[in-house]
This record gives C-alpha cells, structure tokens and sequence, in this order.
C-alpha cells in the first residue's frame, strides 16, 4: 500500500516537472533569433542546429556521462528499458520545441534519481553537449552557456530548419 502511494507520489511530480517545462515554452522568448557574437552570458546560437556546444566541452561530458548516468541510460544512450533512451525519435519527440534550458533543469532537479546534487551545474551542461552530439546536432565555436537563462535561449529543435 505504502509502495503503491510513494509511486504515485514520484509518478505525479515528474508530471508537474514536464508541465512546467512545457509552461515554459509559452513565455516570450527574447533575442533568441539574435546569433551576434556571444557577450556575457548571451549563447551564440539560437537552435540546436546553430552549432551550440563545443567538441571539447561534449568530450567532457562524456566522461561525466560515463561515470554517472550510463548505468541506467546505457553507454550507447539506448536506455535500459527502465530508464529511458537519451537519444532516437522518442528522445527527439519529448523535447522537440522546448529549451536547452528546460532539459537542463529537468537534469538538475531530478538526475541522477538517488542523488541530483552529486553532479554539479556545469558538470550537467557538459551531459547536455554530449547529449547534442550523439543526437547528432552540429558542433560550434563556443561552449553551451552554463547558466539556465542562456541556455533558454537556445530551442530544441528535433529536425534540421529548412532554409
Ligand atoms: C538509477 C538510474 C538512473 C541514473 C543513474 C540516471 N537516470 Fe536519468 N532517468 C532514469 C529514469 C528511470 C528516468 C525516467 C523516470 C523519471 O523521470 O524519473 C530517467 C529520465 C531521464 C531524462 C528524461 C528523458 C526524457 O526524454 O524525458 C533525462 C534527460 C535523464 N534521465 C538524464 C539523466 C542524466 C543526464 C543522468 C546522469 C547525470 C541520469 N539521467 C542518470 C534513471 C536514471
């Protein structure tokens, strides 16, 4: 009864943590067709497609993803039936037009389960470029922004625009 109740719990926060995520989307968001050159915290590209992370920086988070998330997500990010896969259509579909921000928090707050704290902000935007380069989206010039105002700016787009 008590297991039942406790999942339920669980089951209903995720729901409200992708609802505020999807609330999110509806905000205004400003600059986010600006690609100027990065000044303080402003990220160089607008979309997943602009080149939005470093190779550097998705070779570091590769590391971390080894070390902290690959044993339920899967070294190849195919998920492990539990937990799901971290790439493929289904991956791409539940983020598609949402931000790098909103996947970021969903990272901060709940990854990984037993304890999010254990790795740090950056540590998680690193998770993120390497997530971006598996997916496969293209690499850039800068580094994703570290912090979850910039990288709201930044909309997950789960197909190539046309030009
Ligand atoms: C103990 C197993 C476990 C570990 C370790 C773990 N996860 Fe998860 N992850 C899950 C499960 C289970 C879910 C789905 C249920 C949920 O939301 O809690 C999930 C969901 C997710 C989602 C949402 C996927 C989607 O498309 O909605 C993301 C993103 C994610 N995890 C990233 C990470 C990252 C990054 C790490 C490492 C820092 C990590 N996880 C570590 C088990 C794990």
């Amino acid at each position: 009864m008590f297991r039942i109740a406790a999942a339920l719990i669980v089951l209903g926060w995720s729901v409200g943590v992708m609802d505020a995520a999807r609330a999110d989307q509806t905000a205004p968001a400003t600059n986010s067709s600006q690609t100027a050159p990065t000044t303080g915290a402003k990220p160089v590209a607008s979309t997943t497609w602009g080149g939005a992370y470093t190779e550097a920086q998705a070779k570091l988070g590769q590391d971390v993803y080894t070390k902290t998330c690959a044993e339920c997500h899967g070294q190849d990010l195919a998920g492990d039936g539990f937990a799901p896969a971290l790439k493929g259509p289904e991956f791409m579909g539940n983020w598609n037009g949402l931000t790098l921000g909103d996947l970021f928090e969903r990272i901060r707050v709940s990854m990984p389960p037993t304890n999010p704290n254990s790795v740090t902000p950056k540590e998680k935007v690193e998770i993120i470029a390497y997530l971006l380069k598996q997916a496969p989206f293209p690499a850039g010039k800068a580094d994703l922004p570290a912090t979850q105002d910039a990288l709201k700016l930044i909309k997950f787009e789960a197909t190539k625009p046309v030009k």
